[in-house]
């Protein structure tokens, strides 16, 4: 069957991978931008362009070298083709392309957010673990908050997904509100780690409707109100953001030391109150669809507070997260979901286009 080359650029890592046919993984590079886009607190989308621009050709590059292959020796090329930032997604696309065209091989267009689930299921299959179906999948990083029923692999329905803010959005956005860096999920995670949080600071947000979405907006205005209502708030904050400004990765027993127990402890609450917003519409879709396992990918994956939560034997199916270095975005996953279509001989065209807000329920109807 062969070897795939799988290329990822819908957000801010521009990366490019080499899978073969067994799950091994001949060549995995990514090149982030975080850097760039620290110093504004979120991702830029015309940075981001500009930067898989410059990066796409070293990347792709690099990746046939640790792989040792040239291009006709490729079965398919694969790409992000949405969802994800349209200039972004563009610049993958159009590259996959030329050298699809070029070499005389497939292209497979690959919906980013299966790729998220074939980064547990690519790992699962090294670990000779057998993932039951039907499973629920929860997608959580800094774009998405989504949770999706799998009948089989390939048949998605959504379930649930967020109204406002994704997780990994709404855990940026507090973080920087309250003087930390960018992204700011790690360092609270920490943080919430070292004391305990106490009930009542936070609610889950009741949702009207399909009550499996979600909302992490409203996290954001209590963190602020509960800001507001420090004093010396100020002074704190303006003490961390100096602590950035020498060193844009602070070591946790810095922030450690800039950070009161009170901060500490809203913190820990926080996020026991994001685990159980996510927990309870998990326990919810499991009741409603009877799922024998719970998928989770994204950055937010690597949450310990979710982990934690998730993998505690009361949990009544089991889960499966991804190795920290899989549930970021990056080209393993991307190439590993283009495997059962290339099995299929189901290619995508050369005019296949990228779609910022492309669906994933809908991707097995749409014609290849
Ligand atoms: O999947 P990812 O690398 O990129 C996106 O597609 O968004 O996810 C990055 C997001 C950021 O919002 C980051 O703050 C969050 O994941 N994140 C975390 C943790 N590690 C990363 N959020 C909470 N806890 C963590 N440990
Ligand atoms: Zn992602």
């Amino acid at each position: 069957m062969g070897l795939v080359l799988g290329i990822e650029t819908s957000c801010d890592e521009t990366a490019a991978a080499v899978v073969d046919h067994t799950g091994g993984v001949r060549a995995n590079i990514i090149a982030s931008q975080l850097d760039i886009h620290q110093r504004y607190g979120g991702v830029v989308p015309e940075l981001a362009s500009r930067e898989h621009l410059r990066s796409i050709v070293p990347v792709v590059r690099a990746a046939m070298e640790e792989a040792g292959v040239g291009y006709p020796q490729l079965a398919a090329v694969a790409v992000t083709a949405g969802p994800g930032l349209m200039g972004a997604l563009l610049v993958g696309v159009t590259y996959a392309k030329g050298i699809a065209y070029a070499a005389g091989i497939p292209l497979i267009g690959v919906n980013h957010l299966e790729g998220h689930i074939h980064a547990v299921l690519l790992e699962a299959h090294q670990e000779h673990q057998e993932i039951e179906f039907p499973a629920l999948a929860l997608i959580v990083s800094g774009g998405h908050t989504h949770l999706f029923f799998a009948e089989a692999p390939e048949h998605y329905r959504l379930l649930g997904r967020t109204r406002d803010d994704a997780v990994g959005e709404a855990y940026d956005k507090v973080a920087v509100s309250l003087g930390f860096g960018y992204p700011g999920g790690p360092v609270l995670d920490r943080i919430a780690s070292t004391t305990t949080p106490v009930r009542g600071m936070f609610s889950v947000p009741s949702m009207k409707g399909n009550s499996l979405d979600f909302s992490f907006s409203g996290f954001k205005t209590a963190v602020r109100r509960w800001r507001e209502a420090q004093s010396n708030m100020t002074a704190e904050i303006e003490k961390r953001r100096a602590l950035l400004g020498q060193s844009s990765e602070p070591a946790l027993d810095d922030w450690l030391a800039l950070t009161p127990e009170a901060t500490r402890t809203m913190i820990s609450s926080f996020q026991q109150t994001v685990v159980d917003h996510l927990e309870t519409n998990c326990r919810s879709a499991l009741q409603e669809t009877g799922a024998r396992s719970l998928i989770v990918s994204g950055g937010v994956a690597s949450n310990r507070g979710l982990r934690e939560r998730l993998l505690r034997p009361a949990f009544p199916i089991p889960c499966y997260f991804p190795t920290p270095a899989l549930s970021t975005d990056n080209a393993v996953m991307i190439a590993s979901a283009a495997f059962p279509r290339l099995r299929r001989g189901e290619y995508s065209s050369m005019s296949l286009s990228p779609e910022a807000g492309m669906r994933l329920d809908s991707v097995r109807e749409s014609p290849a």
